[in-house]
Protein backbone atom coordinates (compact mmCIF):
# COMPACT_ATOMS: atom_id res chain seq x y z
CA UNK A 1 0.00 0.00 0.00
CA UNK A 2 2.75 2.51 1.09
CA UNK A 3 4.55 1.33 -2.11
CA UNK A 4 1.50 2.47 -4.26
CA UNK A 5 0.97 5.49 -2.90
CA UNK A 6 4.90 6.57 -2.92
CA UNK A 7 4.28 5.61 -6.65
CA UNK A 8 0.91 7.50 -7.00
CA UNK A 9 3.22 10.74 -5.39
CA UNK A 10 6.16 10.72 -7.22
CA UNK A 11 6.85 12.67 -10.36
CA UNK A 12 5.94 9.71 -12.73
CA UNK A 13 3.01 8.43 -10.85
CA UNK A 14 1.66 11.80 -11.04
CA UNK A 15 1.76 12.42 -14.89
CA UNK A 16 -0.21 9.09 -15.18
CA UNK A 17 -3.11 9.92 -13.07
CA UNK A 18 -3.73 13.00 -14.72
CA UNK A 19 -3.34 11.22 -18.14
CA UNK A 20 -5.78 8.41 -16.89
CA UNK A 21 -8.29 10.75 -15.20
CA UNK A 22 -7.91 12.77 -18.18
CA UNK A 23 -8.89 10.62 -20.48
CA UNK A 24 -12.03 9.23 -18.44
CA UNK A 25 -13.15 12.84 -18.31
CA UNK A 26 -12.87 13.43 -22.00
CA UNK A 27 -14.67 10.30 -22.17
CA UNK A 28 -17.64 11.27 -19.77
CA UNK A 29 -17.26 14.87 -21.87
CA UNK A 30 -18.53 13.13 -24.74
CA UNK A 31 -21.21 11.12 -23.47
CA UNK A 32 -22.52 14.11 -21.70
CA UNK A 33 -22.91 15.90 -24.89
CA UNK A 34 -24.34 12.68 -26.78
CA UNK A 35 -26.71 12.76 -23.85
CA UNK A 36 -27.43 16.32 -24.00
CA UNK A 37 -28.10 16.77 -27.99
CA UNK A 38 -31.52 15.25 -27.13
CA UNK A 39 -32.58 18.87 -26.58
CA UNK A 40 -32.55 19.24 -30.37
CA UNK A 41 -35.20 16.33 -30.31
CA UNK A 42 -37.59 18.06 -27.52
CA UNK A 43 -38.92 18.19 -24.65
CA UNK A 44 -39.78 14.55 -23.77
CA UNK A 45 -36.72 13.42 -25.42
CA UNK A 46 -34.96 14.81 -23.31
CA UNK A 47 -36.28 14.79 -20.16
CA UNK A 48 -37.09 11.02 -20.56
CA UNK A 49 -33.08 10.89 -21.59
CA UNK A 50 -32.70 12.17 -17.39
CA UNK A 51 -35.40 10.18 -16.38
CA UNK A 52 -33.66 6.86 -17.23
CA UNK A 53 -30.21 8.23 -15.86
CA UNK A 54 -31.99 8.84 -12.94
CA UNK A 55 -33.60 5.81 -12.46
CA UNK A 56 -30.44 4.21 -12.43
CA UNK A 57 -29.86 4.69 -8.66
CA UNK A 58 -27.49 3.20 -7.06
CA UNK A 59 -25.46 2.80 -10.26
CA UNK A 60 -25.53 6.66 -11.09
CA UNK A 61 -24.64 7.25 -7.94
CA UNK A 62 -21.46 5.37 -7.59
CA UNK A 63 -20.70 6.74 -11.16
CA UNK A 64 -21.11 10.29 -9.94
CA UNK A 65 -18.80 9.39 -6.96
CA UNK A 66 -16.00 7.85 -9.71
CA UNK A 67 -16.57 11.32 -11.44
CA UNK A 68 -16.20 13.36 -8.37
CA UNK A 69 -13.14 11.69 -7.62
CA UNK A 70 -11.68 11.83 -11.23
CA UNK A 71 -12.72 15.58 -11.45
CA UNK A 72 -11.01 16.32 -8.03
CA UNK A 73 -8.01 13.97 -9.01
CA UNK A 74 -7.27 15.67 -11.93
CA UNK A 75 -7.37 19.30 -10.29
CA UNK A 76 -5.06 18.60 -7.57
CA UNK A 77 -2.50 16.28 -9.23
CA UNK A 78 -2.58 18.68 -12.35
CA UNK A 79 -1.83 21.89 -10.22
CA UNK A 80 1.51 19.44 -8.23
CA UNK A 81 2.69 18.41 -11.48
CA UNK A 82 2.29 22.09 -12.97
CA UNK A 83 4.09 23.50 -9.86
CA UNK A 84 7.01 20.86 -9.81
CA UNK A 85 7.94 21.85 -13.54
CA UNK A 86 7.77 25.55 -12.60
CA UNK A 87 10.03 24.91 -9.41
CA UNK A 88 12.71 22.67 -11.53
CA UNK A 89 12.13 24.98 -14.78
CA UNK A 90 11.48 28.92 -13.14
CA UNK A 91 12.49 29.83 -16.55
CA UNK A 92 9.25 31.15 -18.56
CA UNK A 93 8.30 28.85 -21.41
CA UNK A 94 8.13 31.43 -23.57
CA UNK A 95 11.90 32.84 -22.85
CA UNK A 96 13.04 28.54 -23.04
CA UNK A 97 11.09 27.58 -26.37
CA UNK A 98 12.67 31.02 -28.25
CA UNK A 99 16.03 29.51 -26.89
CA UNK A 100 15.29 27.03 -29.64
CA UNK A 101 13.07 24.24 -28.78
CA UNK A 102 10.77 22.47 -30.63
CA UNK A 103 8.37 21.27 -28.06
CA UNK A 104 4.41 21.21 -28.59
CA UNK A 105 4.40 24.01 -25.80
CA UNK A 106 1.86 26.72 -27.03
CA UNK A 107 -1.27 28.68 -25.87
CA UNK A 108 -2.97 25.82 -24.79
CA UNK A 109 -0.28 24.26 -22.93
CA UNK A 110 0.69 27.34 -21.17
CA UNK A 111 -3.01 28.52 -20.11
CA UNK A 112 -3.75 25.05 -19.12
CA UNK A 113 -3.87 26.17 -15.28
CA UNK A 114 -5.98 29.23 -16.33
CA UNK A 115 -8.21 27.12 -18.47
CA UNK A 116 -8.57 24.12 -15.91
CA UNK A 117 -9.26 26.74 -12.76
CA UNK A 118 -12.15 28.38 -15.09
CA UNK A 119 -13.22 25.16 -15.76
CA UNK A 120 -13.71 23.74 -12.55
CA UNK A 121 -15.36 27.02 -10.99
CA UNK A 122 -18.26 26.68 -14.33
CA UNK A 123 -18.48 22.77 -13.43
CA UNK A 124 -19.29 23.97 -9.59
CA UNK A 125 -21.76 26.73 -10.69
CA UNK A 126 -23.40 24.26 -13.83
CA UNK A 127 -23.89 21.33 -11.51
CA UNK A 128 -25.43 23.14 -8.55
CA UNK A 129 -27.72 24.97 -11.34
CA UNK A 130 -29.06 21.85 -12.94
CA UNK A 131 -28.37 18.48 -11.36
CA UNK A 132 -29.28 20.56 -7.74
CA UNK A 133 -31.42 23.08 -9.21
CA UNK A 134 -35.44 23.38 -8.91
CA UNK A 135 -37.17 19.81 -9.05
CA UNK A 136 -40.66 17.94 -9.06
CA UNK A 137 -41.53 19.56 -5.59
CA UNK A 138 -40.94 23.18 -6.92
CA UNK A 139 -42.84 22.75 -10.24
CA UNK A 140 -40.62 21.60 -12.22
CA UNK A 141 -42.83 18.10 -13.41
CA UNK A 142 -43.59 17.05 -16.64
CA UNK A 143 -46.02 13.90 -17.08
CA UNK A 144 -44.97 11.33 -19.95
CA UNK A 145 -46.98 8.02 -20.48
CA UNK A 146 -48.64 8.47 -16.96
CA UNK A 147 -45.51 9.20 -15.40
CA UNK A 148 -43.92 12.38 -13.64
CA UNK A 149 -40.71 12.92 -13.82
CA UNK A 150 -38.48 16.24 -13.62
CA UNK A 151 -38.61 18.74 -16.50
CA UNK A 152 -35.46 19.58 -17.00
CA UNK A 153 -35.78 20.60 -20.26
CA UNK A 154 -37.44 23.87 -19.30
CA UNK A 155 -34.91 24.72 -17.14
CA UNK A 156 -32.36 24.29 -19.42
CA UNK A 157 -34.37 26.56 -22.02
CA UNK A 158 -35.02 29.07 -18.95
CA UNK A 159 -31.24 29.30 -17.85
CA UNK A 160 -30.44 29.15 -21.79
CA UNK A 161 -32.74 32.31 -22.92
CA UNK A 162 -30.50 34.68 -20.48
CA UNK A 163 -28.06 36.34 -22.69
CA UNK A 164 -25.18 36.61 -20.18
CA UNK A 165 -25.84 32.73 -19.86
CA UNK A 166 -25.45 31.99 -23.29
CA UNK A 167 -22.23 34.25 -23.40
CA UNK A 168 -20.56 33.26 -20.13
CA UNK A 169 -21.23 29.22 -21.36
CA UNK A 170 -19.88 30.49 -25.08
CA UNK A 171 -16.81 31.61 -23.99
CA UNK A 172 -16.17 28.98 -21.06
CA UNK A 173 -17.28 25.91 -24.10
CA UNK A 174 -14.08 27.77 -26.13
CA UNK A 175 -11.96 27.16 -23.14
CA UNK A 176 -12.70 24.10 -22.65
CA UNK A 177 -11.75 23.62 -26.15
CA UNK A 178 -8.67 24.97 -25.80
CA UNK A 179 -8.02 22.91 -22.90
CA UNK A 180 -8.55 19.43 -23.99
CA UNK A 181 -6.71 20.28 -27.35
CA UNK A 182 -3.53 20.21 -25.05
CA UNK A 183 -4.64 18.06 -22.91
CA UNK A 184 -5.89 15.20 -25.17
CA UNK A 185 -2.22 14.94 -26.74
CA UNK A 186 -0.14 15.23 -23.11
CA UNK A 187 -2.25 12.50 -21.53
CA UNK A 188 -1.08 10.33 -24.09
CA UNK A 189 2.25 11.38 -23.62
CA UNK A 190 2.37 11.18 -19.90
CA UNK A 191 1.13 7.55 -20.46
CA UNK A 192 4.02 6.73 -22.59
CA UNK A 193 1.67 5.67 -25.36
CA UNK A 194 2.64 8.21 -27.89
CA UNK A 195 5.74 7.52 -30.36
CA UNK A 196 7.58 8.87 -33.52
CA UNK A 197 4.61 6.73 -35.44
CA UNK A 198 1.28 7.70 -33.47
CA UNK A 199 2.50 11.03 -32.54
CA UNK A 200 0.88 13.06 -35.79
CA UNK A 201 -1.80 10.95 -35.34
CA UNK A 202 -2.95 11.52 -31.36
CA UNK A 203 -2.01 15.06 -32.26
CA UNK A 204 -4.59 15.65 -34.91
CA UNK A 205 -7.18 13.32 -33.23
CA UNK A 206 -7.02 15.66 -29.69
CA UNK A 207 -7.81 18.89 -32.06
CA UNK A 208 -10.77 17.39 -33.97
CA UNK A 209 -12.24 16.03 -30.38
CA UNK A 210 -11.56 18.97 -29.12
CA UNK A 211 -13.07 21.31 -31.90
CA UNK A 212 -16.17 18.77 -31.70
CA UNK A 213 -16.81 18.81 -28.01
CA UNK A 214 -16.74 22.72 -27.79
CA UNK A 215 -18.23 23.41 -31.17
CA UNK A 216 -20.91 20.76 -29.43
CA UNK A 217 -21.59 22.24 -26.41
CA UNK A 218 -21.73 25.69 -26.96
CA UNK A 219 -23.88 25.32 -29.99
CA UNK A 220 -26.57 24.39 -27.43
CA UNK A 221 -27.09 27.13 -25.62
CA UNK A 222 -26.75 29.67 -28.14
CA UNK A 223 -29.83 27.28 -30.36
CA UNK A 224 -32.34 27.17 -28.00
CA UNK A 225 -31.46 31.25 -27.11
CA UNK A 226 -32.17 31.66 -30.72
CA UNK A 227 -34.70 29.11 -32.21
CA UNK A 228 -36.51 27.40 -28.79
CA UNK A 229 -39.51 28.94 -27.76
CA UNK A 230 -39.92 29.41 -23.63
CA UNK A 231 -42.67 27.02 -22.57
CA UNK A 232 -42.62 24.83 -26.08
C1 LIG B 1 -24.28 23.51 -23.02
C2 LIG B 1 -23.90 22.43 -22.61
C3 LIG B 1 -24.41 21.62 -21.45
C4 LIG B 1 -25.69 21.30 -21.07
C5 LIG B 1 -26.99 21.68 -21.75
C6 LIG B 1 -25.60 20.49 -19.88
C7 LIG B 1 -26.67 19.98 -19.18
C8 LIG B 1 -26.61 19.31 -17.99
C9 LIG B 1 -27.73 18.87 -17.21
C10 LIG B 1 -29.20 19.08 -17.59
C11 LIG B 1 -27.26 18.25 -16.08
C12 LIG B 1 -28.09 17.61 -14.93
C13 LIG B 1 -28.33 16.16 -15.26
C14 LIG B 1 -29.19 15.45 -14.22
O1 LIG B 1 -29.33 15.95 -13.11
O2 LIG B 1 -29.69 14.37 -14.55
C15 LIG B 1 -25.82 18.29 -16.16
C16 LIG B 1 -24.96 17.74 -15.23
C17 LIG B 1 -23.59 17.74 -15.33
N1 LIG B 1 -22.84 18.33 -16.33
FE1 LIG B 1 -23.54 19.30 -17.94
N2 LIG B 1 -24.26 20.32 -19.56
C18 LIG B 1 -23.50 21.02 -20.48
C19 LIG B 1 -22.12 21.12 -20.52
C20 LIG B 1 -21.27 20.48 -19.65
C21 LIG B 1 -19.83 20.44 -19.76
C22 LIG B 1 -19.02 21.13 -20.85
C23 LIG B 1 -19.35 19.67 -18.73
C24 LIG B 1 -17.96 19.28 -18.35
C25 LIG B 1 -16.87 19.76 -18.84
C26 LIG B 1 -20.50 19.25 -17.96
C27 LIG B 1 -20.43 18.48 -16.82
C28 LIG B 1 -21.50 18.07 -16.07
C29 LIG B 1 -21.39 17.29 -14.84
C30 LIG B 1 -20.10 16.80 -14.21
C31 LIG B 1 -22.71 17.08 -14.39
C32 LIG B 1 -23.15 16.29 -13.15
C33 LIG B 1 -23.41 14.87 -13.62
C34 LIG B 1 -24.03 14.02 -12.52
O3 LIG B 1 -23.63 14.16 -11.37
O4 LIG B 1 -24.90 13.20 -12.84
N3 LIG B 1 -21.63 19.75 -18.55
N4 LIG B 1 -25.44 18.94 -17.32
Amino acid sequence: MSKLMNYLTSSIGRKYLTGITGIGLVLFTIVHLLGNLNLFIGQDSFNLYTYKLESLGPLLEVAEIGLAICFLLHAIVGVSVYLNKKKARPIDYYVYNSAGGNSKQNFSSKSMMVTGSIILIFLVIHVATFKFGPSIEQGYVTNINGVDMRDLYRLVVEKFKQLPIVIVYTIVMILLGTHLRHGFWSAFQSLGLLNKKYRPFVYTLGILVAVMLSIGFLILPIWVYFFVEMGA
